[in-house]
């Protein structure tokens, strides 16, 4: 039976969270600013993070959805918009929101697709990165936190569509 190791307790993401969404507020301060989530991963890190963001900024939420072949540890390079966003991004600030950069295969494609569609400006935020995995050169502008070559599961994070719910990112062992 698999086993869960917590790897990032809640309270460390809820603090690292704040600094990120404390770090686009300055950033941003004055302009309205699109979050764009990436489904399904994303999806929670980027409700935690706009609440931390200061409420005196003008900020939209869309979620954009892609499908990879093969699995996240083995991305084939080849991936496909299953949903698109719900408005045009001229002019727009946008910060295109991960849960994990992991080959860069994922944000880079979304990254050159989003950028045709001429945004004011485009940021890239990673919960999670594992910088000696990368196959494409791409970083992002906010990173939660940097970690090796460990299948992580828990906010947001699945194996095999489970475990997303956990409050925790944790390693699972068999
Ligand atoms: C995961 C993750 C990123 C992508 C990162 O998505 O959410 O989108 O893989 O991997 P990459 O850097 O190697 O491209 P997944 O396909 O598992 O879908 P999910 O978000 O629905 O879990």
């Amino acid at each position: 039976m698999a086993h869960l190791e917590v790897l990032i307790p809640r309270e460390r993401i809820a603090q690292r969270v704040a600094e990120l969404g404390a770090e686009i507020s300055r950033d941003f301060a004055g302009h309205a600013v699109l979050l764009v989530g990436v489904l399904k991963g994303a999806a929670i890190f980027l409700c935690d993070l706009a609440r931390t963001i200061d409420p005196a900024l003008d900020v939209r939420m869309d979620f954009i959805g892609v499908s990879s072949y093969g699995t996240a540890k083995t991305s084939s390079g080849e991936v496909q918009l299953t949903k698109d966003l719900s408005e045009p991004l001229a002019g727009v600030h946008v910060i295109l929101v991960e849960d994990i950069l992991d080959t860069g295969v994922t944000l880079h494609f979304l990254k050159q697709l989003l950028l045709a569609r001429q945004p004011a400006s485009l940021k890239l935020a990673a919960l999670l990165q594992k910088p000696n995995r990368r196959k494409v050169a791409i970083q992002a502008d906010y990173v939660g936190f940097t970690f090796p070559d460990e299948f992580a599961v828990g906010y947001g994070l699945d194996h095999a569509e489970r475990y997303r719910n956990l409050p925790d990112i944790c390693i699972v062992r068999e």
